[in-house]
């Protein structure tokens, strides 16, 4: 899968966003090492707190098809935002150190990996 094809999935993905209530649209997807790839988008709901984010969407479906090794991120946003808090720590816990790639409507790229979004993270090393 190259590059160019796995952010297509992601803006595809961000197509489908059920976004009523922010009207912000995330679509996501994640390359396996196999090269098998997952979409997400975000799922909002008037419970506003249920909402789920397209990055743990993405990885969420992927595990619950029996992944367990990826390769890639890709995030595409309106402004190529970095991914929340909450998803960071699922990224990390599911990928470890993946490179991700966040994209813009422009199609403009930054290039980051999940170690670098969320340095000193907490994970299962942690636990005694
Ligand atoms: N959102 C994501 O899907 N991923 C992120 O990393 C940041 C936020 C979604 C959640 C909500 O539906 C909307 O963006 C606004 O916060």
């Amino acid at each position: 899968m190259t590059q160019k094809a796995l952010i297509k999935a992601a803006q595809d993905a961000r197509g489908r966003a059920y976004a009523k209530y922010s009207n912000f649209q995330v679509g996501a997807a994640v390359e396996t090492i196999a090269g098998k790839v997952y979409q997400g988008c975000n799922i909002e709901n008037a419970s506003y707190s249920l909402t789920q984010c397209a990055e743990r969407t993405a990885l969420f479906t992927a595990v619950a098809a029996g992944e367990r090794e990826f390769r890639h991120l890709v995030v595409a946003t309106e402004n190529g935002v970095s991914p929340c808090g909450a998803c960071r720590q699922v990224i990390w816990e599911l990928c470890g150190d993946i490179p991700i790639t966040i994209v813009d409507e422009q199609g403009n790229i930054k290039e980051t990996s999940s170690a670098e979004l969320l340095p000193a993270a907490f994970g299962e090393q942690d636990l005694t």
